[in-house]
């Protein structure tokens, strides 16, 4: 599995499986396809309810807990330092692990520079090993990095050829922050994976549209979490490593470019539903 260095010299895999809306009796058969794939990271939150089937899965996996990137994420009602602090402890316990690879911050509402401030601590004090931030806008991330001792390792954004980021990226690029994708498919979206620029280089090189894209998405210097429980697409979605698409390529997928999300809902609603959320995850999950 290829990784990539870290801002704070850490590895990640520049591939893992995400397990959004994957519910918990399905989590251990999809990690096993995805371990037996070359799959060496997960993607998980505390509001997958998910996490103690993630952490089971890891276990029966028989890898060695070091050779496994475990991301999880905080929702934004435990934001706040104290709240925060005593969140990831309950996140550890509910994994089952005495440390996360990647701690996320899932939602730029609330308290977020204090819940900053209890990952920094988070890390000195060994429970964390890297820590970033998912759906900040600029001027928030603005915010966070100007007050923090840490600069985020990793922005996990919506990212796909249709919405490639760039702003955000050279934003990031001095400070070595890595952009990881959540949607690098567009959540599976019909028309996205029937561009025919995607299947016209599919052929070129015996690859399937999708793995054009995800190759896209590494090749660009991002990072990536497709989700599937389909064995034949985590198998598939891993065999990227094999193939390069030239500058010329690369420049036409950058060219489809169209400022178009698949995740819509506007930043005042989305603050006051997630805010709303109750964060119960220890009792909704199994
Ligand atoms: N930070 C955030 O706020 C946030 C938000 C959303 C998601 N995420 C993370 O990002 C991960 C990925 O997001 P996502 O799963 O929603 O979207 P996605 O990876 O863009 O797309 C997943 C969809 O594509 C399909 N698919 C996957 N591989 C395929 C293949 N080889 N051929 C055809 N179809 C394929 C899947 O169906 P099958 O199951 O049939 O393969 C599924 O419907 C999530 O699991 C989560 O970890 C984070």
């Amino acid at each position: 599995m290829e990784t990539l260095t870290l801002n704070n010299g850490l590895r990640m895999p520049v591939l893992g499986i995400g397990v959004n809306h994957v519910p918990s009796a399905e989590v251990g058969p999809a990690l096993a396809h995805a371990f037996e794939a070359g799959y060496r990271s997960v993607d998980t939150a505390n509001t997958y309810l998910n996490e103690r089937a993630v952490g089971r899965a890891v276990r029966d996996s028989g890898l060695a807990r070091e050779e496994v990137f475990l991301t999880t994420k905080l929702w934004s009602t435990d934001s706040g330092y104290t709240r925060a602090r005593a969140a990831i402890d309950r996140t550890l316990k509910r994994i089952g692990t005495d440390y996360l690879d990647l701690l996320l911050l899932h939602q730029q509402y609330g308290d977020y520079n204090g819940a900053w401030r209890a990952f920094q601590e988070a890390v000195a004090a060994g429970k964390v090993r890297s820590i970033g931030v998912s759906n900040f806008n600029p001027r928030r991330l603005a915010d966070l990095i100007g007050r923090a001792r840490t600069v985020p390792a990793v922005v996990q954004v919506e990212r796909h050829p249709y919405f490639q980021q760039r702003e955000l990226r050279a934003f990031l690029e001095p400070l070595g922050t890595a952009v990881e994708a959540w949607f690098p498919l567009g959540h599976g979206d019909a028309g996205l994976l029937a561009e025919p620029l995607f299947a016209e280089l599919g052929r070129k090189y015996g690859k399937s549209p999708v793995q054009v894209i995800l190759r896209w998405h590494v090749q660009d210097g991002g990072i990536v979490i497709p989700g599937s429980t389909d064995p034949d697409h985590i198998r598939s979605n891993a065999a990227l490593f094999d193939f390069a698409l030239t500058s010329e390529e690369m420049d036409r997928i950058a060219l489809m470019d169209r400022n178009r999300r698949f995740h819509n809902l506007p930043e005042f609603v989305e603050g006051i539903v997630f805010q709303a959320m109750r964060t119960d995850y220890d009792r909704k999950q199994r």
